[in-house]
């Protein structure tokens, strides 16, 4: 099978009740842990790629390797470019084979963001085949490549905007601002309170703007961005074998899998992928000082991130045994 776009994939998770994982890629391994999981657990997947990864990694080395990896799994696999900063940049994806992009406007005036996103849907579905586009509606917290939104200078998404927006648009699905945010520190510890054991809760997500949003846009997919949910699990080993992860907190599970039960069909999760990696890698240096094989290393690396994702799709996203 192809890469496929989002279209089909947002279709089913919509009406069955679930999400598809959107996974950051950046190197081999990656992409391997992210689709081996979904293989064993018979989920369709998104890998997608930022512009970081394409500096880091070389944008024909992703897609190859993003290939590669359909042609080994034989899953439906949508590639995706994640946070597309204008026109110029999804234009080079749609064009090297990208079935899926995200135009990231959303920190421009509102018109502003309707306009570039309109043209980025017109030269997006004129490609054959159809590629879909992500849209995005409020701003989030956090870091995304050179962008820092500090806490407080992120705002929700007016329910009230979301028709105009994806009538004049045309996007296919949209990202919108509950209350996540980009990054293992989501939240600043005053805005959360401390179970017994210490670890930070957060605040829950603003379920009642979802709720409105699919009652305006009624069948329509929901993307949530910044929804790694920072598993202490791993926090725990990357401290005790060297780290020094302070008060990092996510979203929590529960929440995510609510969310995936209603309009969200796609859940963007990176920063537990690289908490994963790097608590193997740290664990591995630790338990093994002589070691200098980067196949040992990172392959444990590449194990966690395998467990990882195979526990989102069983646990929050609801997606295994989808195909
Ligand atoms: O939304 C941001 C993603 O986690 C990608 O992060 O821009 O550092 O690759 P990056
Ligand atoms: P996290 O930082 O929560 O993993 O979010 C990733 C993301 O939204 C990528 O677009
Ligand atoms: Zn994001």
């Amino acid at each position: 099978m192809p890469l496929v776009n989002t279209k089909e994939m947002f279709e089913k998770a919509y009406n069955g009740g679930y999400a598809i994982g959107a996974f950051n890629c950046n190197n081999m391994e990656i992409v391997q842990a992210i689709t081996e999981a979904a293989k064993e657990c018979n989920s369709p997947v998104i890998l997608q790629v930022s512009a970081g990864a394409r500096k880091y990694a070389k944008p024909i080395y992703l897609k190859k390797m993003v290939e590669a990896a359909v042609e080994d799994t034989g899953l439906p696999i949508v590639l995706h470019l994640d946070h597309g900063a204008d026109f110029e940049m999804c234009k080079d994806c749609i064009d090297s084979g990208f079935t899926s992009v995200m135009i990231d406007a959303s920190s421009k005036p509102f018109e502003e963001n309707i306009e570039i996103t309109r043209k980025v849907c017109e030269y997006a579905h004129a490609h054959k085949p159809y590629v879909t586009v992500e849209a995005e509606l409020g701003t989030l917290a956090g870091i995304e490549d050179d962008v820092k939104v500090e806490h407080g200078s992120e705002s929700y998404t007016k329910p009230e905007d979301v028709e105009e927006f994806v009538r004049r648009t045309g996007c296919d699905s949209l990202a919108i601002a509950i209350g996540t945010s980009h990054g293992a520190y989501k939240f600043k510890p005053e805005q959360c309170t401390r179970d017994e054991n210490g670890v930070l809760c957060p605040p829950p997500l603003r379920f009642d703007i979802l709720e409105e949003v699919s009652k305006r846009l009624p069948g329509f997919p929901i993307v949530l961005h910044g929804s790694s949910s920072v598993n202490q699990e791993y926090v725990k080993i990357i401290n005790e074998n060297g780290g020094q992860l302070k008060d990092a907190v996510g979203v929590p599970e529960k929440q995510l899998r609510q969310a995936a039960k209603l309009a969200v069909c796609k859940i963007n999760i990176d920063s537990d992928l690289r908490l994963a990696m790097t608590a193997g890698i740290r664990e591995h240096f630790n338990a093994h000082p002589d070691h200098f094989d980067p196949r040992q290393y990172v392959g444990d690396g590449r194990k966690y991130v395998k467990e990882v994702v195979k526990h989102k799709i069983m646990e929050v996203l609801g997606s295994n045994d989808k195909i």
